[in-house]
């Protein structure tokens, strides 16, 4: 099991020192959620602050983009140190264009599902993803309770990855915690996002080491 932690809770005052403390744990990932304030009812930050922490860190970022039209910007997360960068399939007109566009960029290229999506609608880009990204809260907010009935899709993905030897990751974000995080890797998580359960309270490599013991 890999971990991203989402730097959506953290201080935002002291965000390097708060990367510094996930990067002592040892993660896999850094997971940074763009909100633009029309895809999702909320706003965090761009590119001008991601880049601040590009040479700062050797955490690959894990961007996550609960953007309108991600296109526009994807050249910029690029420039700004980003290694994968997820899109919405909800918020991609032309879905198959834009993987193909990130992943013209070098990077990996993934795909997230709001909670209420089907899986069909990947039937056609699991082949070109890396990562694909099941939200088991809405976006738009940290520290949201796990929707149970998610066990069920990550299950299902887990399937048809098996059945179509396919060799994308699935990666699962939101309201995990040290209670759920096993359930949720025995479903079929290769990556886990947790955010309020990382920087919310205590010790953030502390917090890491409880969530790898939990899935023990
Ligand atoms: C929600 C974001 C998540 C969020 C997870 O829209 O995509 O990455 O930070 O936070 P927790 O772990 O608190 O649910
Ligand atoms: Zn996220």
């Amino acid at each position: 099991m890999e971990i991203s932690p989402s730097i959506l809770s953290a201080d935002f005052s002291n965000l390097l020192a708060e990367v510094k403390k996930v990067e002592r744990a040892g993660v896999e990932y850094l997971h940074i959620d763009v909100m633009d304030g029309h895809f999702v009812p909320n706003i965090t930050i761009g590119p001008v602050v991601i880049k601040c922490l590009k040479d700062r860190t050797n955490i690959p970022f894990d961007v996550h983009l609960m953007i309108e039209d991600p296109d526009k910007y994807i050249k910029d997360f690029v420039e700004s140190g980003a290694k994968n960068i997820t899109v919405h399939q909800e918020a991609c007109v032309h879905l198959d264009r834009t993987i193909q566009y990130i992943k013209s960029m070098g990077i990996k290229a993934s795909v997230a599902l709001n909670p209420a999506t089907s899986l069909g609608t990947l039937k056609y880009i699991l082949p070109y993803v890396d990562i694909v990204l099941i939200m088991t809260v809405n976006p738009g907010f940290g520290g949201q309770k796990f929707i149970d009935v998610m066990y069920e899709k990550i299950k299902e993905l887990s399937t048809i990855r098996k059945k179509r030897a396919l060799k994308f990751k699935i990666e699962v974000d939101g309201g995990i915690n040290i209670n759920n995080i096993k359930d949720i890797v025995l479903a079929g998580a290769d990556i886990i996002v947790a955010g309020s359960s990382i920087f919310g309270c205590g010790d953030p490599e502390v917090n890491i080491i409880n969530l790898r013991e939990a899935i023990k």
